[in-house]
């Protein structure tokens, strides 16, 4: 059972990817930002604590993201493995998800800062399912209109020059230092991931 750990910094292609792999596994992708999202979406009382945090940047608190992606993992379609975008963050979250969940695969997209700033100046999102696009490297087949399910696309409202560089700083000081563990775990694999999304796909599904 294929329990994978997608990492790497803002605009890797860590949603891109999941859902790729996701398909040709046939195991759901599961996305900690998208998931938060649509609690602020909903208006939940866990969306109304996310929304402010998420737009700044920062990173919500831990039993806040614990609880929730926890709740999506015991959904039914998770019993056969997933793919898991965004969790965890820093080291109190791995701590206490590591305690219960051995992951088998951890896949770290690797990419520049200077790559990361471009690929989300260009990044389109739909409003309804949250499949992502770019403006120059994943056009919509209708400008404005999702592929997927034909939802508006729109502006991450973090995608902002202010709450790029909070979440790259967040993810060099905090997240990056994880890394370590899975490398000692022997369960780390480095992809490079600035090539075309066909050519990153491509090395990562040559890892199953
Ligand atoms: P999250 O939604 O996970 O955002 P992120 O980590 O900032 O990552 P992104 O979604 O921006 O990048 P991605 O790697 O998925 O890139 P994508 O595939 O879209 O988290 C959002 C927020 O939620 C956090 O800031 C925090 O507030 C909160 N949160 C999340 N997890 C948390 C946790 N564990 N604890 C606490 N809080 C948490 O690709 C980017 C663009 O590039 C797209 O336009 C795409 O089309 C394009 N693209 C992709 N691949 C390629 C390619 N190979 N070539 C050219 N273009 C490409
Ligand atoms: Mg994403």
């Amino acid at each position: 059972m294929y329990k994978i750990l997608i990492m790497g910094p803002q605009g890797a292609g860590k949603g891109t990817q999941a859902e790729l792999l996701a398909q040709t596994l046939g195991i759901p992708a599961i996305s900690m930002g998208a998931l938060l999202r649509e609690e602020v979406a909903s208006g939940s009382p866990a969306g109304q604590r996310a929304q402010a945090i998420l737009e700044s940047g920062k990173l919500v608190s831990d039993d806040l993201a614990l609880g929730v992606i926890l709740s999506r993992l015991a959904r039914p379609d998770a019993a056969k493995g997933w793919i898991l975008d965004g969790f965890p963050r820093v080291d109190s979250q791995a701590d206490l998800f590591l305690k219960s969940i051995q992951p088998t695969h951890v896949i770290l997209l690797e990419l520049t800062d200077a790559q990361s700033l471009e690929r989300l100046a260009g990044r389109l999102q739909c409003s309804v399912c949250q499949q992502s696009f770019h403006e120059l490297y994943l056009p919509p087949k209708t400008p404005g209109l999702c592929d997927n399910c034909g939802g508006a696309l729109i502006k991450r409202s973090d995608d902002n020059p202010m709450a790029i560089n909070k979440r790259l700083e967040i993810y060099h000081h905090d997240t990056e230092p994880l890394l370590a563990r899975y490398e000692q775990m022997g369960i780390l694999h480095r992809v490079d991931g600035s090539g075309t999304v066909v050519e990153v796909a491509a090395a990562v599904r040559k890892l199953f």
